[in-house]
């Protein structure tokens, strides 16, 4: 499926479900080696629809798995709430504003944090190139977003020096850490490269994702610093769900978090046949 798409002040339109010529999606085929046309066939076609299976079965995997575990102990961090109301407010607090981790790390805190708003900046922004229409907060985020962009090698730069400076942090790294890291700030460089100096067509690129959600691919703008922006995307999202970025759907099956402090409350187990006062010492009948 093709669109004829108008590109105006930030925000990226589809006007016409018809084809637009002026937009060579593709780039020139006959300049390209055999090697060339491999890879942007693999990355192009195949990469992304093996990523996002990937992803959907491995998190829905490991979801599942957190959700069958037996959690037989009340084991809540202490001072815990007692109510579910409680609950929720604590883990909101957790999820949103990083509350354990201000209390036991203030430095690290303001990494973390200021790393994830501008992810989340980042995030929002892209989705001008998934929406038709493109809803109206995210034209107007466009115009603020990009300072976010530009800020966030600074918090992912502070928690890889963080790891290479601190000795015992550096002792217990292994490549579950570097390599989140790593790919993180590939796909920031290479994306904030597209900014500046190697500019891609957006039209293209958008152009090109709606065609891919439509199960109908055209090819991916002929731009290597868009096709390895793209490749970085889809290899973290494959490996995402066997990552320590998983802890972003983990923390609700947390049992330190999501239990309440009720731990003199008395449940009795559906498979043990003696009632309580039998198991206390009283007469079987
Ligand atoms: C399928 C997913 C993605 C596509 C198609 C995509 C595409 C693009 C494009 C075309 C640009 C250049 C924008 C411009 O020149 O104005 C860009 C920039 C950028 N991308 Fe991505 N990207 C994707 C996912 C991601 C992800 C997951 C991250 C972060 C982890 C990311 C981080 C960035 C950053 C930091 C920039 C530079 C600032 C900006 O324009 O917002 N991208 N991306």
């Amino acid at each position: 499926m093709k669109w004829e798409l108008t590109h105006r002040a930030g925000e990226i339109k589809i006007l016409n479900p018809v084809l637009l010529e002026r937009y060579d999606c593709g780039g020139n085929d006959d300049d390209m080696t055999l090697i060339g046309r491999l890879i942007t066939y693999f990355v192009g076609y195949v990469l992304p629809y093996v990523a996002i299976v990937v992803f959907l079965c491995g998190a829905l995997w490991r979801i599942w798995t957190w959700a069958r575990s037996a959690v037989p102990l009340r084991i809540p961090t202490t001072p815990a709430p007692d109510t579910v109301p409680g609950v929720i407010g604590r883990m909101a607090s957790e999820v949103l504003i990083f509350r354990s981790l201000f209390k036991g790390d203030r430095l690290l805190w303001l990494g973390g944090i200021a790393f994830h708003i501008c992810l989340l900046s980042v995030l929002l922004r892209h989705l001008r190139y998934f929406l038709y229409p493109v809803p109206w907060f995210i034209v107007c985020w466009g115009d603020i977003a990009p300072y976010f962009a530009y800020f966030l090698p600074v918090p992912l730069l502070f928690l890889l020096i963080r790891r290479l400076t601190n000795e015992r942090l550096l002792y217990i790294s292994g490549w579950a850490d570097w390599l989140p890291l790593l790919l993180l700030l590939s796909i920031v460089a290479s994306g904030l490269a597209m900014n500046y100096y190697a500019r891609v067509d957006l039209l293209a690129v958008k152009d090109y994702i709606l065609s891919l959600m439509v199960l109908k691919p055209v090819p991916p703008p002929a731009s290597a610093m868009f096709l390895t922006h793209f490749s970085l995307v889809m290899l973290l999202l494959i490996y995402l769900p066997f990552s320590k970025i998983m802890h972003l759907a983990g923390i609700f099956f947390s049992p330190t978090r999501n239990q309440r402090n009720n731990w003199r409350q008395v449940f009795v187990n559906p498979w043990d046949a003696q009632p309580r006062s039998v198991r206390q010492g009283g007469e079987v009948k």
